[in-house]
């Protein structure tokens, strides 16, 4: 942890998409929680040409539409840290004016610090550090917050992380995976780490194979750059592994940035690549979702496209713990419902004393399983096998029955929070252990890459699915060769 709280908040696109659906709401919501140091100020930065009163404008009706109304309380005092300043950061020409604003907005040099959130187009890294160096913005007690995507392959994303490192050091560097702020994929770590049940079972002797899911029913939703990504892009190399780390890393010594991160990278780095006939990839067609017709991707798009809105992916993590178990993955937009879960599948009982015994309502004993739903639910579900009450006079029945716990009823207290909140505050206090490390990017990158060079070499395009399914046929087969359905 670096050891200063920083007084001053400078976002670079503040007027963009995240800035009004996420940025800005988090922080109001902070405020009104009395959750930001007092004296922060929120300074914005874009090309738009607005002033002060404008930006507050812009940020008032971004909190109308995206905070409910319970979580803004008085939004005059949260516009009241808000001020701007145009740029175009393209050019140094405007970065000194910038750097007086931002002076202007905070403390004495030695008292205070500055926090830079990087949300703009990844061409605009590069400048932004130059210019930011220029005016004497990359200080010691500056930290620099990054927005993905940080590149569309390792070689482009080291080309970022070369550029920020030239200015900034890897402590003052915070590379942001939003998942990680999500309260449920926290919990991963306390349901492993803080109890004793999970973690002698949690290997390849008792663990017989892992599902991650994430299923969105949106679409392009206008964000035709994500046409430059697709869904191993957007979703897999970020999200989804730092779930798969999540769930398959060795315990850390302490719940603190490098301990956590260290044994991430690890299993990051033992992740082996996979072959093209271990994924599938898919693209949606018009049909239905939520009760409604959709378009098709390339109608959403306006033109033909290679650009894959589903893949599943069978992983396999070479090392002692997780041998031979696999890691189903599988993520894609205009599926039938909103959902992010991880299944934890475990294996049958060596010997059943209850060979014979009627199954009631399904056929056989079933294995444990683990489901932990981290969106839109937040729960935790252990199936196990129970004895049905009865005499027995055809001999012992056998239900599966859910031990579960529901976490908003078990934590009727908390507060339901943004993502974002929790990053802004560690960005803000200087706590990385929520961050993305570079090595663990990298890692990333490489297995993705390699991925990509699969379809490539195999001239793999994506097969299509109809809006409102579980995506192409294939990815059923994936797992059913297997003998593996996934959770529905
Ligand atoms: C983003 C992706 O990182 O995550 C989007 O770029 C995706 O395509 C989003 O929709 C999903 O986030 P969440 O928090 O809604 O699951």
């Amino acid at each position: 942890m670096t050891d200063f709280a920083a007084d001053r908040l400078l976002l670079f696109g503040a007027t963009g998409d995240l800035s009004r659906r996420k940025l800005l709401p988090s922080l109001c919501a902070l405020s009104a929680d009395g959750l930001l140091p007092e004296n922060l100020a929120i300074i914005g930065t874009a090309r738009s040409d607005l002033d002060d009163a404008g930006f507050r404008d812009m940020a008032r009706e971004a909190l109308e539409e995206f905070l409910p109304a319970e979580r803004r309380g008085s939004m005059a005092s949260f516009l009241n840290r808000l001020s701007y300043q145009p740029l175009d950061a393209s050019t140094l020409d405007g970065f000194d004016a910038l750097a007086a604003k931002v002076a202007e907005a905070g403390e004495s040099e030695s008292d205070g610090g500055i926090a830079i959130f990087l949300s703009t187009a990844p061409s605009l890294f590069g400048p932004t550090i130059a210019g930011l160096e220029h005016a004497g913005l990359t200080g010691d007690r500056v930290r620099m917050c990054l927005e993905k995507p940080l590149g569309t392959d390792l070689a482009s994303s080291a080309q970022i992380n070369d550029a920020v490192a030239a200015a900034f050091p890897e402590d003052r560097i915070f590379r942001i995976d939003h998942y990680l702020g999500k309260e449920t994929v926290q919990n991963l770590l306390a349901l492993r780490f803080a109890n004793i049940l999970f973690e002698p079972i949690w290997n390849s002797n008792v663990i017989e194979h892992v599902q991650i899911t994430v299923a969105e029913t949106v679409g392009l939703e206008g964000r035709t750059f994500y046409d430059e990504a697709g869904a191993l892009r957007d979703m897999v190399q970020n999200h989804m592994l730092q779930l798969l780390a999540l769930v398959a890393m060795e315990p850390p010594t302490s719940f603190d940035a490098t301990a956590v991160r260290d044994e991430k990278v690890k299993v990051l780095r033992a992740l082996r690549p996979a072959l093209a006939n271990e994924t599938v990839t898919g693209q949606y067609r018009a049909g239905a979702v939520n009760g409604s017709a959709v378009p098709g991707y390339d109608e959403e798009l306006g033109s033909a496209s290679d650009t894959e809105t589903f893949t599943a992916i069978k992983a396999h993590v070479d090392n002692w713990r997780w041998k031979g178990v696999p890691f189903y993955l599988r993520t894609g937009k205009r599926l039938p419902e909103r959902v992010t879960e991880i299944l934890v599948q475990f294996r049958c009982v060596p010997h059943s004393i209850f060979e014979g015994a009627h199954a009631a309502g399904s056929g056989g004993l079933h294995p444990n399983k683990l489901l932990i739903g981290i969106q839109p639910e937040e729960n935790i579900t252990l199936s196990l096998m129970a004895k049905v009450p009865g005499l027995d006079e055809d001999g012992v029945r056998l239900r599966e029955v859910p031990l579960e716990i529901a976490m908003p009823d078990a934590f009727a207290e908390g507060q339901r929070r943004i993502a974002y909140e929790r990053l802004l505050l560690d960005l803000i206090k200087g706590d990385q252990t929520l961050f993305v490390r570079r090595d663990e990017v990298e890692a990333q990158w490489e297995w993705v890459d390699a991925i990509r060079a699969e379809w490539e070499a195999n001239a793999l395009t994506p097969k299509t699915y109809t809006a409102g399914s579980w995506g192409p046929n294939a990815a059923i087969a994936l797992t059913e060769r297997d003998g593996v359905s996934w959770h529905e």
